[in-house]
Order: structure tokens, then C-alpha cells, then sequence
């Protein structure tokens, strides 16, 4: 498989002002996050809430601008010319973890869809309603006759958020951009959702990056992870290595946390492999420092990305079972 996107360097930086106060702290939303992703390959960008993943999907689609770090889609270098931005922002869509933030609810559903094949000129009008019935149908919304007019208040959020499936497909783009895309939904209807992602991705070869905090479903769609910690990738690799042999502290955390109670070892104490830590972007050496219990003297000095196999790799200098 050959590189679609790869990512390097990558940095973003926000100056936050501290409430009541003068002073101000840095978050480092991205601090150079490299990774590449293959040709139908999905790559999982996983972390808790604030570690970064949504700044980095904004990031690749030049919705905000880096401080530093390179973009290169297809072997070209995504600078801002008007011919780049409009080559990744055709061929990378987007799909928000709340749909009421990529659709209007006061548009029907026929212009939802088609607004990107308009907005890029894909087509004439009966071409376009012709993809446009083609995609709902697609993502099984149907009949498509229908859907297309109504109003997304007369959807459910299942519908709703195929919607917003559709309207990524419709100008069928090589790479998707799924932030968090089942995480709104009802627990009962996830499956379903990720099930058609899958069925879509498979068929189409469409890679995905997919972003989510929920290690249960990462590992069902995806087969890369990067393991986000405030704006740091600290491990990642092969999916199933990574979650079945995870090397670094922050991972070992995240698995501990959704692991199922074993009923034979409930009488022992549960693996608490995290301390309670307020992070600031002003941390010195390793970022995980601060929560971590395996803590040495060398982590004044922040790790770097060290081999542990093949594609496998960890931020962390203490060598952990
Ligand atoms: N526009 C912004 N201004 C200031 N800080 C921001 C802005 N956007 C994101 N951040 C901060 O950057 C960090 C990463 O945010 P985000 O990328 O949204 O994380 P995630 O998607 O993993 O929850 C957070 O600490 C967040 O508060
Ligand atoms: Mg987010």
C-alpha cells in the first residue's frame, strides 16, 4: 500500500488567557505529530478529550493554519495556493461528531448533499441529484425520493448523522476525516453506524483517519493508532499490537480503564496505573510525567518515539512489560 497523506511536524500552539489574571499559558494542541496513512488504510488518532485530535483534523484540511509542519497529500506539499486547498479540501471530507455542526438545519436534505458538488462544481443539477439519490441510498436512507426533502429535524440522530455520511461521500474523496462521528449517537444504533462506515470504507478503498477516545470501536474500524497525549503522539502502531502489548504508561491507562472486571480476580485491588494530575502546557520533560507512577529521573528529558518493533513505537524510556 502506498502513502496517501502523510503528515510532518506538525505544530499548533494557542496562547491561553488565564481568567481573572494577566498571565496567560500555551497549549500545545499539536506538538510535532508526524504519521502517514496508506492508500484505504484506517488510522486510528486516539486520546482523551483536549489531547488534540480535532485541532489535527482541522489542521489537515487547512481550516486553521499550523505554526509549523508540512501536509503532503498524493506526493504534494499542501501549501496555501488556491489549487492545493481546493485539491485536499475535494478529495478530504469531513465528518463532525455533532451533525448539527456540518448541516443547516433549515436546508433540506436533497441541498445538504449536493452542497459540496455545488460548491466544487462537480456536475450539472441533474447530475448532481442523481449522486445525490445515489449516496442516500448508499448510506441507506431511503427511499432517497423522500429524504431528499425533508428537514433534518424530521430525522433521527442515526439518519441525521447519515447524512452527514452522505454528504462526505458525495464527492467521492479518497480520505475521511471521522471526528468522533458515533459518539453522539445512541449506544444501540453505534454498531450500526460503524458497521456501514466499514461496508462504505471497504468498498470504495476510501482511507479514513478515524478520532475517537473509545478504544472498543478503534479496534473494531481501524488498523494503525496513534495514542494522543496533550498534543504528543506517545505510542503508536499496528492496532492490534498496540492495544493487546501497549508499551507506553498513557496506553496501558486508557486499556485499563475500558477492560471488563475480571469475576475471578474481583477480590484483587484494580490495576490503578494513573495518578490524578492537573497537565499545563508548561510541563518540562515528559508530558505524562506528572500522572505517571514509573516516573525516573531521565524523564526531565522528554522522550522520544523509540522502536519496539517492526511498526510498533513508544514515547517512554522505562522498558514495561
Ligand atoms: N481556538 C482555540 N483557542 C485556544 N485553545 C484551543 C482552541 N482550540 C483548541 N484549543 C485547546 O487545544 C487543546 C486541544 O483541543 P482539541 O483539538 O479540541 O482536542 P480533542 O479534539 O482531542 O478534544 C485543548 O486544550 C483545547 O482547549
Ligand atoms: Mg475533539
Amino acid at each position: 500500500m502506498s502513502e496517501i497523506l502523510k503528515i510532518e511536524h506538525l505544530k499548533k500552539y494557542y496562547v491561553k488567557k488565564k481568567m481573572f489574571s494577566s498571565k496567560s499559558s500555551i497549549v500545545k494542541a499539536a506538538d510535532d505529530v508526524t504519521f502517514s496513512i496508506k492508500k484505504g488504510e484506517v488510522f486510528v488518532l486516539a486520546g482523551e478529550s483536549g489531547s488534540g485530535k480535532t485541532t489535527i483534523a482541522k489542521l489537515i484540511l487547512k481550516s486553521i493554519q499550523a505554526d509549523s509542519g508540512k501536509i503532503i497529500f498524493e506526493d504534494q506539499e499542501i501549501d496555501n495556493q488556491k489549487k492545493n486547498l481546493e485539491k485536499i479540501r475535494m478529495n478530504c471530507q469531513m465528518i463532525h461528531q455533532d451533525p448539527y455542526d456540518s448541516i443547516n438545519p433549515r436546508m433540506k436534505i436533497g441541498d445538504i448533499v449536493s452542497e459540496p458538488l455545488e460548491i466544487h462544481n462537480a456536475g450539472n443539477k441533474q447530475q448532481r441529484m442523481k449522486r445525490v439519490i445515489e449516496v442516500l441510498q448508499e448510506v441507506k436512507l431511503e427511499p432517497a425520493e423522500e429524504i431528499i426533502k425533508k428537514y433534518p429535524h424530521m430525522l433521527s440522530g442515526g439518519q441525521r448523522q447519515r447524512v452527514v455520511l452522505a454528504r462526505a461521500l458525495a464527492l467521492k474523496p479518497k480520505i475521511i476525516l471521522a471526528d468522533e462521528p458515533v459518539s453522539m449517537l445512541d449506544v444501540s444504533i453505534r454498531a450500526e453506524m460503524l458497521e456501514l462506515m466499514k461496508e462504505l470504507q471497504t468498498k470504495y478503498n476510501i482511507s479514513f483517519i478515524y478520532i475517537t477516545h473509545d478504544l472498543a470501536t478503534a479496534k473494531y474500524f481501524g488498523q494503525r493508532i496513534a495514542i494522543l497525549y496533550l498534543g504528543k503522539i506517545v505510542e503508536t502502531g499496528p492496532i492490534n499490537q498496540v492495544l493487546e502489548n501497549p508499551k507506553h504508561p498513557y496506553t496501558q491507562a486508557l486499556i485499563d480503564a475500558i477492560s471488563e472486571p475480571d469475576p475471578e480476580n474481583l477480590h484483587k485491588e484494580k490495576r490503578i496505573r494513573i495518578k490524578e494530575a492537573q497537565e499545563t502546557g508548561n510541563f518540562k520533560g515528559c508530558r505524562f510525567k506528572a500522572r505517571c507512577l514509573y516516573a525516573i529521573e531521565k524523564c526531565s528529558v522528554e522522550p522520544e518515539l523509540q522502536k519496539v518493533n517492526q511498526e510498533h513505537y513508544s514515547a517512554c524510556y522505562v522498558k514495561l512489560d
